[in-house]
């Protein structure tokens, strides 16, 4: 299949060393322009690959994997999107929170993209891995190994220090902001916003009907100055983030996406960490009979948590495509899509 990645950032070289990788898939094309003219698999870590990144999308395309960012401009990149799916490419993408559960989504974001895979027979699926297979495909398979199951925790337990990315630990998370002003990602109905969709899933998944969602959130001061690859992080700001989504049913917490965030490792040791005191991790525990706790640290890029993180986000998404060609027209979700083995890669 002649697949392009649009995007080279984080997910953006993810993406190609994913297409690269797949058996059935051709890199045929990077569109980015900040990074234009650079060598594509460069730019990825891999060796050279002989595609130059171009501000242009190739033409006859059967898959498009859209790594670029949709965070602050979801509706243009909903355009972009949709212009592919009319144009009978198979598109991928973690950009557009409120459509990894597209039944949850506003039928004004829903509506067009449907109508694009019916003009172009094409299909889409956006996930990731927090939002994504975190909190959707692995815990609900998980709990087939369990036999009572009375919470599902889904855990990212994150070291920011390495995570060479201010705006959004700035801005967003709110490291190093002042503790009587609340962060973007903290905003009531925000958390819900982004993961709202992954409890609906999971719940759907297990048979469960949420009576209501809710969001917790608790934060720690540093106690002394930071400085890593963003600069300083003074005394007395944010240092630590730990925030909960939860599904209720029955007055209790059955379902619980954790985030536990900290702009150095000396924040919050009362708070979860990696087990293996790495930078990061992905954790699934599944409270009840038998208690099962699952932590996957994925790196890459040189030992980069975040990166390996990534990586996985765009290996769901790239490694669905074949999956997708073969579906009919429309928008699926993470409960749709199998997770694939790694056939012919070994
Ligand atoms: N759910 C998950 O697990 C997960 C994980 C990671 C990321 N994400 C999502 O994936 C997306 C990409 O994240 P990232 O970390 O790769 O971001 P990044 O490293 O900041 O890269 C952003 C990319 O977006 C492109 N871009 C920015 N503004 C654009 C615009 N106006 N028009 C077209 N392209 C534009 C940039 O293109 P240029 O090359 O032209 O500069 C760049 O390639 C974000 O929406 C993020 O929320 C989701």
């Amino acid at each position: 299949m002649r697949v392009a990645v649009w995007g080279t950032g984080n997910m953006g070289r993810a993406g190609i060393r994913a297409v690269v990788a797949h058996p059935q898939l051709d890199l045929v094309g990077v569109v980015g322009r900040s990074r234009a003219g650079e060598d594509a698999g460069v730019l990825a870590d891999l060796e050279p690959l002989g595609i130059t990144v171009s501000p242009d999308l190739p033409e006859g395309l059967d898959a498009l994997a859209y790594m670029a960012s949709g965070d602050i401009r979801p509706d243009d990149a909903a355009a972009d999107i949709a212009g592919c799916l009319r144009a009978g490419a198979v598109v991928v993408t973690p950009s557009i929170y409120a459509l990894y559960d597209p039944s949850s989504a506003p039928a004004s974001l829903r509506r067009p993209l449907e109508d694009a895979c019916t003009e172009g027979g094409s299909a889409l699926f956006v996930s990731g891995i927090d939002p994504g297979w975190g909190n959707d495909i692995l815990p609900v398979l998980l709990t087939g190994i369990a036999s009572a199951v009375t919470q599902v925790r889904c855990q990212e337990l994150f070291d920011y220090s390495t995570y060479d990315q201010p705006d959004a630990v700035r801005n967003s998370v709110g490291m190093g902001g002042p503790m009587d002003s609340t962060p973007i990602m903290v905003a009531p109905g925000i958390p819900t916003m982004i993961w709202g969709g992954q409890l609906r899933l999971m719940a759907r998944a297990l048979g469960i009907e949420l009576d209501e969602i809710r969001e917790q959130v608790e934060r720690r001061a540093l106690d002394e100055d930071v400085t890593n690859v963003m600069g300083l992080f003074e005394k007395g700001t944010q240092g630590g983030l730990r925030f909960e989504i939860q599904g209720i049913v029955g007055g209790r917490a059955k379902l619980v996406v954790e985030h536990v965030t900290r702009i150095s490792p000396e924040v919050a040791p009362d708070w979860p960490s990696p087990p293996d005191g790495g930078a990061g991790a992905h954790r699934i525990v599944l409270e009840g009979r038998p208690r099962i706790e699952v932590t996957i640290e994925a790196t890459d890029e040189g030992g980069n948590r975040a990166a390996g993180g990534n990586a996985t986000a765009a290996a769901r998404l790239v490694n669905a495509i074949p999956w997708l060609r073969d579906a009919k027209p429309g928008l699926y979700d993470a409960l749709d899509v199998p997770l694939m083995p790694a056939v012919g890669k070994l």
